[in-house]
């Protein structure tokens, strides 16, 4: 395994359940979420400002922005398009409206369809789903059984998926078809140990290697989905690390963001910036984040 690069902490706004990072290229800017804020985030690099540009009054699992301008956000029961900075939602109708779930994590693959799933609130049953948006709205059951549904990701050919439901601490592959979106093929691509956490967020390089946020691991772990070989790990200054994504100019900048719930005084004493979003040039670059072609 390499040695860590310096982690630099970008932002300090403490967010209760930061996820989701979302590089937009067309305005050089991280859009995250604060799922428990709830609100959507705007980081800009150029000047270091970390805003909110949109809260609600329920969670919010997801954002991305939508080919033809504005976003689709995934609330706590379905999607919505979201107009900044008016702040105008439009929404979708209901996908899953049951009280005992909510959204969580979501992206879109590399042909536009927007992916995302469901978690169960109590954190332990598997009554999540994982679903697929399509550009023109509807929404597709991928798979069931999921406790909670996080990280995604895509080959840069297109034919694989890969999945994290967090308790199984299973990166899952399936056989993507990128002409009709259909899944198939589960099967075990990596597994995290006992004292590494629980596998969130995630994303993919350019040389098709996983970038997988351990909540409860304090770090960013690179890993070949081919061998389930750990190549790198990156610690982070904050035990709940959510979620990451490439972005940058290059696309060489790493993003990592974090959360402060679930912690007692005692741990948020000892990593203060916990809630915050990080940035590290890892040496491997990533790709763009996609945009919903709906
Ligand atoms: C969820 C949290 C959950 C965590 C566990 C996150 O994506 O939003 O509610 O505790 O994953 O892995
Ligand atoms: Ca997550």
């Amino acid at each position: 395994m390499t040695e860590s690069p310096a982690v630099e902490c970008v932002a300090q706004p403490q967010a209760r359940l930061g996820e989701g990072p979302c590089w937009h290229a067309g305005e050089g800017v991280l859009y995250w979420v604060d799922i428990l804020g709830p609100c959507v985030r705007r980081f800009d690099p150029r000047t270091g400002e970390d805003m909110p540009v949109a809260r609600f009054e329920e969670r919010v699992g997801a954002v991305v922005p939508r080919t033809q301008g504005g976003f689709l956000v995934a609330l706590e029961n379905g999607m919505a398009f979201l107009d900044l900075p008016s702040g105008r939602l439009e929404r979708l109708p209901p996908v899953d409206p049951r009280p005992t779930t909510r959204f969580n994590d979501g992206k879109c693959d590399p042909q536009g369809r927007f992916w995302a799933g469901t978690m169960d609130l109590g954190e332990k049953d598997p009554i999540g789903a994982l679903y697929r948006i399509d550009p023109d709205g509807a929404a597709h059951c991928m798979t069931e059984g999921v406790a909670i549904s996080n990280g995604l990701a895509w080959s840069a050919d297109s034919r694989t998926l890969y999945y994290i439901d967090s308790p199984t601490r299973t990166v899952r592959a399936y056989d993507f078809n990128p002409e009709t979106g259909a899944i198939s093929a589960p099967r075990a691509a990596l597994r995290l140990g006992e004292g590494d956490g629980f596998p969130d967020g995630m994303t993919i390089d350019a040389e098709g290697k996983l970038w997988v946020a351990q909540w409860g691991g304090a770090c960013v772990s690179r890993w070949d989905p081919d061998t389930a070989e750990r190549l790198a790990r990156i610690e982070v200054p904050a035990p709940h690390t959510t979620s990451c994504c490439f972005g940058g100019p290059d696309f060489g900048d790493l993003y990592i963001t974090s959360a402060r719930v679930d912690l007692d005084e005692e741990t948020l004493a000892r990593f203060p910036l916990s809630g915050s979003l990080f940035r590290v040039r890892p040496g491997v670059c990533g790709g763009p984040s996609h945009t919903f072609t709906g």
